[in-house]
C-alpha cells in the first residue's frame, strides 16, 4: 500500500520486523488524521502478516511527534468531535497482538507522548523530550495521557507533567520508568530494531501470550491477572514451541521455534 505520511520497510536480520517511520518532518510529525489512519493500517497489516514478529515506530532526529495536529484541530466544534468520535481511530494500535517498540528521538509531546505510551516498550535517544502540553492549549490529553502516564510513572509526576505542560528529558524519563533504555540518539533506532529482531526470533504465539498477560495487568486486579497468566501459561503447553524450548534447553542447543 502507498502511504503519504509514513514510510514502512521490513528490517532486521530475517526481515521479520516492520519499521514504521512517521514522515511529516516539516510539521514535526504532527499527528493529523491521515497520518494516524496510515499508522493504524500499517500496524494492522504487520499484525496479520505471519512473517512479521515485531513492529518499530519511529520519527526523525528532531521529533518522534510533536502532538496531534493543532492546526487541523483548532476550528473543530464540540458536535464535530463528539459526533465524529474524534481520536477513536487511535485505539487501533492498542489492539495489536505483536509487540510494538517506540524509538523516540526529539520531541514526543501531547499525542506524540501518548502514541509512544501506546507502544509496548519505549527506547529513547538522549535528546528525547516527553510532555503533555495540552493544558497550555486550553485542553487536556485525549489519547491516554492522563491514564497511561500515571501507570507508567505514578500520580505525582504525571500530575506535575499534565498540569504544567513541562517537558521531561530522556534521563528523567528513564529514572521515572517511562522508557526502558536511553541510547545516544544516533544509535537509538538501531537498538530498537535489534530489540525487535530479538523478540521476532522467538515463538510468535508465546510472545503474543506474554504481551497479552502484561497488558492485562493494566486492567485487572492482581488475582484476576494471576489467573489469566496461569491460563495462558497452561496454554503454552498446547504448543510445539513450548516443548521445543524446553527440549533445546535440556539438550544444550538453541531452540528453533516454528510458531505452532
Ligand atoms: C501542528 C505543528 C505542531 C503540532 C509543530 N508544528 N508542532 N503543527 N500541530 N502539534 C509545526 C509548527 O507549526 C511549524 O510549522 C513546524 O511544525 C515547526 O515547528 P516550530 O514550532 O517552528 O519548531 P520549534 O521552534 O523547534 O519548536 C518545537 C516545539 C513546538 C517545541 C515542539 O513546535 C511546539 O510547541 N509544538 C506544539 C507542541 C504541542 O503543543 N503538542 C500538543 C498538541 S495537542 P510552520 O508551518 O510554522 O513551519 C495534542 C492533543 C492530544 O497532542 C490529544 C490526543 C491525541
Amino acid at each position: 500500500m502507498a502511504y503519504n505520511m509514513i514510510k514502512t520497510e521490513r528490517v532486521g536480520a530475517n526481515n521479520a520486523v516492520v519499521l514504521v517511520t512517521l514522515n511529516r518532518p516539516k510539521a514535526l510529525n504532527a499527528l493529523c488524521d491521515e497520518l494516524m489512519d496510515e499508522v493504524g493500517i500499517a500496524v494492522t497489516e504487520a499484525d496479520k502478516n505471519p512473517e512479521v514478529g515485531a513492529i518499530v515506530i519511529t520519527g526523525n532526529d528532531k521529533a518522534f511527534a510533536a502532538g496531534a495536529d493543532i492546526k487541523q484541530m483548532k476550528d473543530k466544534s464540540f458536535p464535530e468531535v463528539i459526533n465524529g468520535n474524534f481520536l477513536s481511530s487511535w485505539t487501533q494500535l492498542t489492539t495489536t497482538r505483536k509487540p510494538i517498540i517506540a524509538a523516540v528521538n526529539g520531541y514526543a509531546l501531547g499525542g506524540g507522548c501518548e502514541l509512544a505510551m501506546m507502544c509496548d516498550i519505549i527506547y529513547a535517544g538522549d535528546n528525547a523530550k516527553f510532555g503533555q502540553p495540552e493544558i497550555l492549549l486550553g485542553t487536556i490529553p485525549g489519547a491516554g495521557g492522563t491514564q497511561r502516564l500515571v501507570r507508567a510513572i505514578g500520580k505525582s509526576k504525571a500530575m506535575e507533567i499534565c498540569l504544567t505542560g513541562d517537558q521531561i528529558n530522556a534521563e528523567i524519563a528513564l529514572q521515572s520508568g517511562l522508557v526502558a533504555k536511553v541510547h545516544p540518539k544516533e544509535e537509538n533506532l538501531n537498538e530498537a530494531i535489534k530489540l525487535a529482531d530479538k523478540i521476532a526470533s522467538l515463538s510468535k504465539p508465546v510472545v503474543a501470550m506474554c504481551k497479552e498477560a502484561i497488558s492485562a495487568s493494566y486492567e485487572l486486579t492482581l488475582n484476576e491477572g494471576n489467573r489469566l497468566e496461569r491460563k495462558l501459561f497452561h496454554s503454552t503447553f498446547a504448543l510445539e514451541d513450548r516443548k521445543e524450548g524446553m527440549d533445546a534447553f535440556a539438550a544444550k542447543r538453541k531452540a528453533v521455534f516454528k510458531d505452532c
